[in-house]
């Protein structure tokens, strides 16, 4: 998740830049750019690093002036955090400056096609690959029959400023040859996202578009024209605003936006009522970022699993560095986390375990190293971290490394301490997460594992393409699944208002339902403050069921995972005792509703995939109770969102 930023029409544009950019920094702040048009030709400036915006303030100093540029803040999810991947990219003539949000699932093979037709890619970014592609199509507009722009000539093209192309083989009427450069660009893109392009050949002339990913346009008196990723950019700067279409083109020139369609054709923006302050802009109207987090879980999990799951039927995860052949000689996997990361691993101990067919150790980290555990090059460690610093776990894979073992980490931050000591690197795409309590990385952190899985069981021969299909399909499914469960909030609030004044909760579950109750009891906990324990549902019955009595309140993960009967019964057994029953169950599944004094409803998938869907209404359960209580969700007490110390 990036921050993109363009403006037209205004002198002091670069200001613009800057100032949005320091808005969107919560959207990503590995690094920073602008670019600037003028006639004379396209400046840049990028920084990276924790004070990349600072940084870039500084060198802005130097810029020429300009009415128009763009801008963009950066959350690494392909290459590193680096000054080099830092947008804005440039096309080889440096006249083409390009911003992206999104995430290019098709970017290897346009850049091996790119450079086969003479362009130079300079960074290691999915990203970079658009803005070559645009140069490729301007120049064919432009009539240089080689497709490749004026690759390598340095000169800045393009036709003077303001006139038409040539409409013979052009863009269609209302648009420019920038505008359809971007169009065809784009048609070749799978994937993600949301883009503004500026060009030193029409100097006052900026082009976004966007599939998926978000971006606003806002106009303001005197001529001022803007976009960017969200509000918070230009509030104060805007007086009207307007969203896409999915790929609508918008033209942005001093005093006014064209649109067209897809195919070119003259098309409507779509009017967007804004009524926020910065603040509640950040959180993109929603009162706080947990709650904005969960929401942007369908999204999440899109994102991570994007490029990913091949359409043959396989699962292409090259980038984890950790060769098939070094995964076939893997006799052991140990999965080393603390807090949600630890749950979305003993998630992964029974995907791995069932598709691979290879033994899976789930450790706390900070026990980890103390248990002297057995390890040898054929174990292979795995640390699942969202943050990527987490000293425990970092502490628990180095110790792997230590004796022998091939590490990997599941992280969220490209570059983290983490990410740049294991041996693999398989990166969950959540962007960055504001809220202390895990949400949308607890479920990017269970996709990734559940690709990670079939991974293993694929180059280990343990799955047959026809059946990695089918269950590619079922990942495939689950952003719309989980966004089912996310658009029933307000259901949820409801339930948790009959128990706002709990004290005590009991969380069961069986199976992969377990680690379901185990995060939602400590969702419930980090945040309400309410106390609140998870139990393998059959081990009530040898001590805790003591605990259990009238009115006590009895969270189950009721779906029908393989041991859903069993956990009824223990279900039964709670209620013969007096407890209040809330149950996680699948639409429509009655004869477990009967049980319950209320009912959490998710829709159905994949035993194994559950999780990512049954977790979703006990994370809303434990924000509505926090809410009810006037907890501060977002900074609850005596916690840290990454915790660096032993
Ligand atoms: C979860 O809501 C908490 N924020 C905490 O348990 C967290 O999951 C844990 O500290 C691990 O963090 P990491 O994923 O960054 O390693």
């Amino acid at each position: 998740m990036c921050g993109i930023i363009g403006v037209t029409g205004r002198a002091d544009a670069l200001e613009m830049l800057l100032d949005g950019l320091d808005r969107l920094e919560y959207r990503g702040y590995d690094s920073a750019g602008v670019a600037l048009s003028t006639e004379a030709g396209t400046w840049r400036a990028r920084s990276a690093g924790s004070r990349s915006l600072a940084d870039l303030r500084k060198l802005a100093e130097a810029a020429p002036p300009a009415a128009a540029g763009i801008g963009h803040t950066r959350w690494a999810t392909h290459g590193h955090p680096t000054e080099a991947n830092a947008h804005p990219h440039l096309d080889c003539t440096g006249s083409i400056a390009l911003v992206h949000n999104g995430i290019v699932e098709n970017a290897a093979a346009i850049a091996t096609r790119l450079v086969a037709g003479g362009h130079r890619l300079t960074s290691e970014t999915d990203s970079e690959v658009l803005v070559h592609l645009v140069e490729a199509h301007l120049g064919e507009l432009l009539g240089d029959p080689t497709g490749s722009g004026a690759a390598g000539t340095g000169s800045s093209r393009g036709v003077p400023r303001g006139s038409e192309p040539d409409t013979a083989h052009g863009p269609a009427p209302g648009s420019s040859v920038l505008g359809e450069a971007v169009r065809r660009a784009l048609v070749e893109v799978r994937g993600s996202f949301a883009v503004v392009v500026a060009w030193s050949g029409d100097p006052t002339r900026l082009v976004a578009t966007r599939r998926v990913s978000p971006l606003v346009l806002g106009t303001a008196a005197g001529g001022a024209v803007m976009v960017a990723s969200d509000v918070p950019a230009l509030l104060g700067r805007a007086e009207r605003f307007w969203t896409l279409d999915d790929g609508q083109v918008a033209e942005l020139v001093p005093g006014g936006i064209v649109v067209t369609d897809v195919a070119g054709a003259p098309a409507q923006a779509r009017p967007l009522e804004v009524a926020w302050n910065l603040e509640q802009a950040r959180k993109g109207g929603f009162p706080d970022f947990m709650s904005k987090e969960i929401a942007e879980q369908p999204q999440a999990v899109a994102d991570t699993l994007a490029g990913r799951l091949t359409a043959d039927g396989t699962v292409g995860l090259d980038e984890i560095r950790v060769s098939p052949d070094e995964l076939r000689q893997v006799d052991k996997v140990v999965l080393v986390a603390c807090g949600s990361s630890y749950h979305a691993a003993l998630v992964a101990k029974f995907a791995i375990e069932h598709w691979a067919r290879v033994p899976v150790d789930v450790d706390i980290a900070s026990e980890f190293r103390y248990r002297d555990p057995i390890l040898d090059p054929r174990t292979l460690v795995v640390g699942v971290s969202q943050s990527g610093e987490t000293v425990d776990t970092l502490q628990a894979v180095r110790h792997g490394r230590d004796l022998g073992a091939r590490t990997l980490v599941v992280c969220n931050v490209v570059d983290s301490s983490m990410a740049r000591e294991a041996d693999g690197v398989l990166y969950t795409r959540a962007g960055p997460e504001i809220g202390v309590a895990a949400t949308k990385t607890h479920l990017a952190q269970l996709a990734a594992l559940q690709v990670l899985a079939l991974h293993l069981a694929q180059v280990r021969g343990r799955l047959d393409t026809e059946r990695a299909g089918r269950l590619l399909a079922g990942l495939a499914d689950l952003p719309s699944l989980v966004a089912r469960a996310v658009d029933r909030a307000g259901a949820v609030a409801e339930v948790a208002q009959r128990y706002r004044s709990v004290r005590d909760v009991f969380f069961i579950g069986r199976h992969v339902g377990y680690p379901v109750a185990m995060e939602g009891a400590l969702k419930l906990k980090e945040i309400s403050y309410v106390r609140a324990e998870a139990y393998p549902a059959g081990e009530l019955k040898h001590g805790p069921i003591a605990l259990i009595e009238p009115d006590a309140l009895v969270v189950a993960v009721a779906t029908r995972t393989p041991l859903w009967e069993k956990l009824l019964a223990n279900v039964e057994e709670v209620r013969s005792r007096g407890a209040q029953v809330v149950l996680v169950a699948n639409d429509g599944d009655e004869e477990t509703a009967r049980l319950a004094q209320a009912v959490l409803w998710v829709p159905r998938c994949e035993a194994l995939l559950s999780p990512l869907v049954d977790v979703v209404p006990l994370q809303q359960f434990a924000y509505a109770v926090a809410r009810a209580n006037g907890r501060d969700v977002d900074r609850p007490r005596n916690l840290a969102k990454t915790v660096t110390v032993e």
